[in-house]
């Protein structure tokens, strides 16, 4: 053996310090181990439990109503500015192209964003 080789005398105070806690806490659990009824019970709790939490957290078709109409705001007022760049255009010769692209291409992506969460949230009501 050399000097830091591994050997038993050195590895299983090791493993038995580690392994002590373990052995000690092991029986103290089996002791409150639920019978088999009881467990049963503790599993329906935490299920009724759990749902109830996941019932609270999921958003109201009221709060998606307001998602829905701040998106169509949002929208209305992008395509809006899109307009009345292009008319600024069209109209009054103004050199704003690159505006009124970058405004289509904002009102495009809303558009289709409040189309897909419109799908998703109320098809088929
Ligand atoms: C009242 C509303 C609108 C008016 C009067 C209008 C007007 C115009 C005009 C005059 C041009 C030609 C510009 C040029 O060639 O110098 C143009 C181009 C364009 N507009 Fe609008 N626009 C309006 C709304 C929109 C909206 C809502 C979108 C998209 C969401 C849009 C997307 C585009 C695109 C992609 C082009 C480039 C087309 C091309 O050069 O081939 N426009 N628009």
């Amino acid at each position: 053996m050399t000097h830091f080789g591994l050997s038993i005398s050195r590895i299983l105070p090791v493993l038995l310090a580690f392994l002590l806690p373990v052995l000690c806490a092991l029986p103290a659990h089996a002791e409150d181990a639920p019978h088999e009824g009881e467990s049963a019970q503790i599993l329906q709790a935490f299920n009724k439990q759990h749902r109830e939490t996941e019932h609270a957290k999921s958003i109201t078709d009221k709060d998606k109503q307001r998602v829905m109409f701040l998106l169509g705001v949002s929208l209305l007022t992008l395509v809006l500015i899109t307009g009345g760049l292009g008319i600024a255009m069209g109209l009054f010769g103004k050199s704003v192209f690159v505006a009124h692209m970058i405004f289509a291409g904002l009102s495009m992506t809303l558009a289709v964003v409040h189309a897909v969460v419109a799908l998703v949230w109320f098809y088929p009501f």
